[in-house]
């Protein structure tokens, strides 16, 4: 099984998901989503991510992110409706978005998914993301992210997907993210990490697919990712 087969699995069960939710939106009534409503802390998270982030002059997708209108309507937001307005996803894929990932994202504390892929990202990936207890998607590939990644992502337990591939990210591979239980699909390749593979990442035991090739670790392959019984998608080059 290829990694991108397994991705498209799990990205179709994410999708399922969304669009039960999206649905479940539509059907919101109209003046849950007036002005004034809403989480005011979520809503003060969002206003300080716009801030740090700078948009393509051509395509300012972000000028939606504005007072006319509830949050839970600006593009790449979606909230829940069980928990009333508060932020479950948040995607901006591919929007050639630049700037940095704001601390205030940690703030977000319904959030489900973060998708801010295939951008132009810099600066470093904010530790207060390990706040987002019941975070399952986090998908930061294809930006210019550097420094470490922080060992406090080990703290949302719930991450199903952690993808930090093509960026330029340094420093070891936390050992703490050995802790993720539920992690299906870790990928670092195309970074700058040093250090060894953590031999925690055999506690990975949900682990489908592993990538961690073109980087700078050292080292050999650690034993424990023998233990990785669902582990079918590993590249052979792991080490550089
Ligand atoms: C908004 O969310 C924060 C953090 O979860 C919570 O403390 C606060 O009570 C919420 N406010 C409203 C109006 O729901
Ligand atoms: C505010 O957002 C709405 C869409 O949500 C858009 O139609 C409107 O042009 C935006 N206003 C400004 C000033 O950008
Ligand atoms: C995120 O948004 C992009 C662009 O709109 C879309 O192609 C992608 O499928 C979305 N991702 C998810 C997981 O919903
Ligand atoms: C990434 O974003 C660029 C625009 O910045 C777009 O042309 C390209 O198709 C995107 N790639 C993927 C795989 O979504
Ligand atoms: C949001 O997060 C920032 C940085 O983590 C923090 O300083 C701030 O107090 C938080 N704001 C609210 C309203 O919770
Ligand atoms: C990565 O980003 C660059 C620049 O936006 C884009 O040209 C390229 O298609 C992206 N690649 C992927 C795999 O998304
Ligand atoms: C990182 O996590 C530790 C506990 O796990 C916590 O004490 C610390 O405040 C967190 N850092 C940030 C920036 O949220
Ligand atoms: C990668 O790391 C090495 C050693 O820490 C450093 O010299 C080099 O500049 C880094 N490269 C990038 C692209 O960050
Ligand atoms: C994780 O793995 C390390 C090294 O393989 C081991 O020493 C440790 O006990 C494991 N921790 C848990 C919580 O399973």
């Amino acid at each position: 099984m290829t990694a991108s087969y397994f991705l498209s699995n799990v990205l179709a069960l994410a999708f399922a998901f969304v669009c039960c939710c999206s649905s479940m939106a539509s059907t919101m009534d109209s003046n849950m989503l007036g002005l004034g409503g809403g989480n005011e802390t979520d809503r003060l998270a969002l206003l300080a991510i716009k801030a740090q982030i700078h948009q393509d002059p051509n395509r300012p997708v972000m000028s939606s992110w504005n007072e006319s209108t509830h949050f839970c309507m600006w593009h790449g937001v979606t909230c829940s409706r069980r928990h009333l307005q508060r932020v479950i996803k948040l995607n901006l894929t591919s929007l050639k978005l630049s700037g940095s990932i704001y601390p205030h994202v940690g703030n977000l504390s319904f959030l489900r998914e973060l998708s801010l892929y295939n951008n132009s990202l810099t600066n470093k990936i904010p530790p207060e993301i390990g706040h987002l207890l019941r975070l399952r998607i986090l998908r930061l590939e294809n930006n210019s992210l550097s420094g470490p990644i922080p060992a406090n992502i080990s703290n949302c337990f719930n991450l199903i997907i952690l993808d930090v591939s093509h960026n330029m990210l340094g420093g070891n591979i936390p050992p703490e993210l050995g802790s993720l239980s539920k992690l299906e699909y870790l990928s670092f390749l195309f970074n700058n990490l040093t250090g060894e593979i953590p031999p925690s990442l055999g506690n990975l035991s949900s682990l489908g697919s592993l990538d961690a090739y073109s980087n700078n670790l050292v080292g050999s392959i650690p034993s424990s990712l023998g233990q990785l019984k669902k582990l079918t998608h590993f590249c052979k080059t792991l080490l550089n």
